[in-house]
């Protein structure tokens, strides 16, 4: 996600907030910014693209005076990665400038009012609101003007402010979106992640949500949101830079499972108003949904098995024919695409070649393609007629696993708006899919919290050879993107089939020990799924079965049982995928390969 830097004391500024930018252009970022207060007015430099580039154009930062800025690398969230839409961002006279992490979801509306009272807006993004609404209140109490501010937004945020008026002050404020404050030798500094801060403090205060700090060169007030003075305790940072960098987790890819909670929320939380679900990025009115005869979904990888999930959820929930397809298939296969079909294409880079190409392709044949992407800006979110994006943030490790999972609450975000627009659901069924997409966020953080027995289990198959993966309905879907996240990061052969298929030729593969992973999670086909286990154990498989809380049979039945949190039907791959990324994370671990870099894959495909 975006980073964040703050400096204030008694150096000049700007070449520590490079530095520490620097130090977080592992998280992935499109372009960046620094504004500095130069004893009279503050200064801002942007540039779109490398960190580089942003230091030719200041020299390093000597070309900007001043003890006094904040800094920001961007992921573009609100707005096409551009000069213009770089933070910092400013209020109307250039007295506050801001840099802001995460997501304002009541921009739009904050937006309108404040344009109704003469605001004037250059950027497009949500951040240049807080500028004006801390301008709005601002009337010479800058702690104020933030807890009014504060009490205004809605969603997530971390936010470095400066203000003219107080030259020797720095403000940092968050909710949702990490922000941590230190002293150094020098003066003071705020970074949204500890690498930016190690070089000059290992002593940092985790700022807690909705807690304000003032700073000063040697001193730091904190205060809640009604502008009360609170304590905290500093903590002492053992890491080093390399651990830091994955936040304390051992490798991109735990560290990415475990924002898989806080990555759906923002994924859908924009999206709910009420008890409605909103989409408006969709550009579709209810008649256009209605008039919808096919969905066509092209994608690579492990946004074709969001997509094979995508198919089970839309065909069942909103009785629309859904057709999948692989995006180096489609392109070559003279695809029919009749009137009516609308084309989606998942992608979580948006620049994979195979899904840009079917993209072309299909809108040359008329097609209206929407875009389910994670890189705002990137080549498929630009050329698609529409795109929702997914809010995961940056994806460093090449194995996909929270990106994949805001495409599933994607689709069914979608699925549930076109089930509803049709008259396949009531308004009461709505509201229960609500209910469940609110309460996934925690019930994958439960599933991740009990790693340990996974991890247990995976280091009894360090050596196996191959591993199957076998499921019915949507829990084949799950299946595939199982047996892919095994096979690519450990280099074990592993297939996925339909349970149903066992039997037309697979199981001649099954022998003694052979392992087998079956996930059930649909309770019409439990019994279906049983006697499939019961098949490849008598043929010598160890099986171990991913099911729904409940689900007492498959014990008898199974060797080893993994159990999910109830939701409704077309929802537990969102779950049943939790153990089966650790599962595939922890026997690459155990087998000592290199996780976030697996030999021959690149994380964006951008050839044939
Ligand atoms: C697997 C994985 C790949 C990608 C595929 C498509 O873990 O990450 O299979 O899903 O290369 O990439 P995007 O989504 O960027 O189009």
């Amino acid at each position: 996600m975006c980073g964040i830097v703050g400096y204030v004391g008694e150096k000049q500024a700007a070449p520590i907030l490079l530095d520490g930018l620097s130090k977080l252009e592992y998280r992935g970022y499109d372009s960046a910014g620094i504004a500095v207060f130069d004893g009279e007015k503050i200064n801002m430099t942007k540039a779109k693209g490398r960190l580089k580039v942003l230091e030719e154009i200041t020299h390093g930062g000597s070309t900007m005076p001043g003890v006094l800025g904040v800094g920001h690398t961007r992921w573009a969230t609100h707005g096409e990665p551009s000069d213009v839409n770089a933070h910092p961002h400013l209020n109307r006279d250039g007295s506050i400038a801001v840099v802001h992490n995460g997501i304002i979801e009541n921009y739009l509306k904050l937006k309108k009012k404040l344009v109704k009272k003469g605001y004037e807006f250059v950027s497009d993004t949500d951040t240049e609101v807080i500028a004006h609404l801390l301008d709005y209140y601002y009337d010479g109490n800058p702690l104020r003007a933030i807890t009014k501010v504060m009490h205004r937004m809605e969603g997530s945020y971390a936010l470095g402010i400066i203000f003219k008026d107080f030259p020797d002050e720095l403000y940092a404020v968050r909710k949702d979106s990490p922000l941590i404050v230190g002293h150094t030798e020098t003066g003071s500094i705020i970074a949204s992640d500890v690498p930016a801060v190690l070089k000059y403090t290992r002593d940092v205060y985790f700022i807690e949500n909705e807690e304000i700090v003032r700073m000063e060169k040697d001193s730091m007030e904190f205060f809640n949101v009604d502008e009360e003075q609170i304590e905290k305790e500093p903590v002492h940072i053992e890491w080093d830079v390399d651990a830091a960098e994955k936040g304390g987790y051992e490798h991109f890819m735990l560290k990415e499972m475990y924002e898989q909670p806080k990555a759906i929320t923002d994924t859908f939380s924009p999206r709910i108003r009420g008890n409605e679900i909103v989409i408006e990025e969709l550009n579709m009115s209810d008649e256009d949904i209605r008039a919808v005869k096919k969905l066509m979904i092209v994608a690579c990888g492990s946004a074709y098995h969001a997509g094979v999930t995508g198919k089970y959820v839309f065909e069942g929930m909103a009785r629309i024919p859904v057709e999948v397809d692989l995006a180096s298939e489609f392109r070559y296969r003279d695809p029919i695409l009749e009137e009516g079909t609308l084309v989606i294409v998942i992608s979580q880079s948006g620049e994979t070649a195979d899904s840009l190409a079917a993209l072309r392709e299909s809108r040359e044949r008329g097609a209206k393609v929407l875009g389910i992407v994670n890189v705002v800006g990137s080549s498929i979110a630009r050329e698609a007629d529409n795109v929702m994006y997914t809010w995961a943030g940056p994806e460093i490790a090449v194995a996909t696993t929270k990106a994949y999972s805001c495409q599933l609450i994607a689709l069914y975000l979608l699925a549930v708006k076109f089930a509803k627009v049709r008259g396949q659901i009531s308004d009461a069924q709505v509201k229960e899919y609500i209910e469940d997409l609110k309460r996934l966020p925690d019930q994958v953080e439960l599933l991740l919290n009990n790693k340990n027995k996974i991890q247990k289990f995976a280091n009894r198959y360090l050596a196996a050879k191959d591993v199957f993966f076998i499921g019915r309905g949507i829990d084949y879907a799950i299946s595939l993107e199982g047996s892919l996240k095994l096979k690519e990061i450990s280099y074990i052969h592993s297939e996925a089939y339909a349970a149903g298929e066992l039997k037309h030729g697979t199981i001649s593969l099954i022998e003694e020990g052979t392992l087998v992973t079956a996930v059930l999670t649909q309770e019409d086909l439990f019994k279906k799924m049983i006697s499939n286990i019961v098949e490849v154990r008598t043929r010598g498989a160890f099986v171990l079965a991913v099911t729904t809380e409940g689900n007492d049979e498959v014990k008898k039945a199974a060797d080893y049982v993994i159990y999910i949190p109830r939701t409704n039907r077309f929802f537990t791959n969102s779950l049943a995928i939790i153990p089966l990324q650790l599962f595939g994370y922890y026997i690459s671990v155990g087998r000592g390969c290199d996780v976030d870099k697996p030999r021959n894959l690149a994380k964006s495909v951008t050839v044939e």
